[in-house]
């Protein structure tokens, strides 16, 4: 069992499998003429397996594979069967473009549920945010998903000024549709044009929902990252997940690993170490992992308390698109 300093035990891993991208998000994606790792440099399948195995033997129950994004691998089917094969739950975070293409692995996998990003229902907007025209073939994707039976949680980055006046919209789309909307407060992470203006707290989206619609608190589980609340008569349900203003670090159970193979303690931590050269050098990991554990903050990597202090340029960490959420 992996337990912190804190008394916080970990067992859920994310896994980065690469650092590519198809969409171009300015707020996850720093530039347009980023490097991508090369292909050889990113963990293999056998190796995703072999060292999610170690950490399931360490008291992991779920690993959520993110990117970039992480579909883009061509290998995605072979690294995702091969999860299968452990005793957890596989999440996966995707921007949704290429779904279509792994509904058939991803049932054989028993994935019951993905996590879609996806910031505007608006397609001039969508084109905007992520540089890409691509809105219609992911909502398509997304409505394909809920055929199958998987259940959609969709990501909304809540940015003042850029769909904030959306939220609503959103919203609205539980009425009808089993889907669950999570609403994000916009965090800092390395040249992604953060300040606090435009952080849209989630109390504030929780009392412009709640003047329109007729909310009910659901029960979150012991670990989650979202406030859940259910909508009388909607077949959907929202949440929000206030890691700026309402930080949830005291239930942490959440470890790192990046698509260059490193472990990383925190989403805000500077900390990293070096898992992937130990592991093909045939060293045991374990000590390494144990280390990057007992090293982590209480909270928020140690790097803020409040927000609306937060000098971005003063934070020590990497792009979005290099850590994987
Ligand atoms: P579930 O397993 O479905 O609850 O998903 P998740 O929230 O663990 O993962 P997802 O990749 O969908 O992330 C949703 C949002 O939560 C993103 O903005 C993440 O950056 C944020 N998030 C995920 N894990 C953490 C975390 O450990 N700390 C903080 N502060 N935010 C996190
Ligand atoms: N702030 C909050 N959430 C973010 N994500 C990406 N960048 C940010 C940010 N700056 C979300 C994406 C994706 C998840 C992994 O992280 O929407 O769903
Ligand atoms: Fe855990 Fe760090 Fe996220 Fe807080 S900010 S919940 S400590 S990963």
């Amino acid at each position: 069992m992996l337990k912190d300093r804190y008394n916080r035990i970990h067992d859920y891993l994310r896994l980065s499998i690469t650092d590519n991208c198809n969409f171009r998000c300015s707020y996850c994606m720093p530039d347009e003429k980023m490097s991508f790792l090369k292909q050889k440099l990113l963990m293999s399948p056998e190796e995703i397996f072999d060292i999610s195995k170690i950490f399931v033997q360490l008291g992991v129950n779920k690993i959520r594979l993110t990117g970039g994004e992480p579909l883009v691998r061509k290998d995605f089917g072979e690294i995702i069967s091969k999860l299968s094969l452990l005793p957890i739950k596989i999440g996966i975070t995707t921007n949704g473009l290429l779904i279509d293409n792994y509904l058939e692995e991803l049932k054989k996998a028993d994935i019951s549920s993905i996590n879609i990003s996806l910031d505007t229902l608006n397609d001039q907007k969508f084109k905007t945010i992520t540089q890409r025209n691509h809105f219609a073939k992911v909502w398509e994707n997304i409505q394909r998903c809920m055929q199958e039976n998987i259940h959609v949680k969709l990501n909304m980055v809540v940015i003042k000024g850029v769909n904030d006046d959306e939220i609503i919209d959103f919203v609205n789309l539980t009425k009808d549709l089993p889907i669950h909307i999570r609403l994000i407060e916009f965090m800092p992470f390395d040249q992604n044009n953060w300040n606090k203006e435009k952080v849209l707290s989630n109390k504030i989206a929780l009392q412009k929902i709640s003047e329109q619609f007729s909310l009910f608190k659901l029960k979150d589980d012991k670990n989650d990252t979202d406030k859940k609340f259910g909508i009388f008569g909607h077949s959907g349900t929202i949440s929000f997940i206030s890691t700026l203003s309402d930080s949830f670090c005291s239930t942490c159970n959440r470890m790192r690993i990046t698509a260059d193979g490193k472990m990383k303690n925190c989403l805000f931590g500077k900390d990293e170490l070096d898992l992937i050269s130990a592991f093909r050098k045939g060293e045991n990991i374990i000590p390494i992992i144990k280390k990057s554990i007992f090293l982590k903050h209480q909270k928020l990597g140690g790097q803020f308390d409040d927000y609306k202090n937060i000098q971005p340029h003063n934070l020590e960490n990497r792009s979005m698109i290099k850590i994987g959420g």
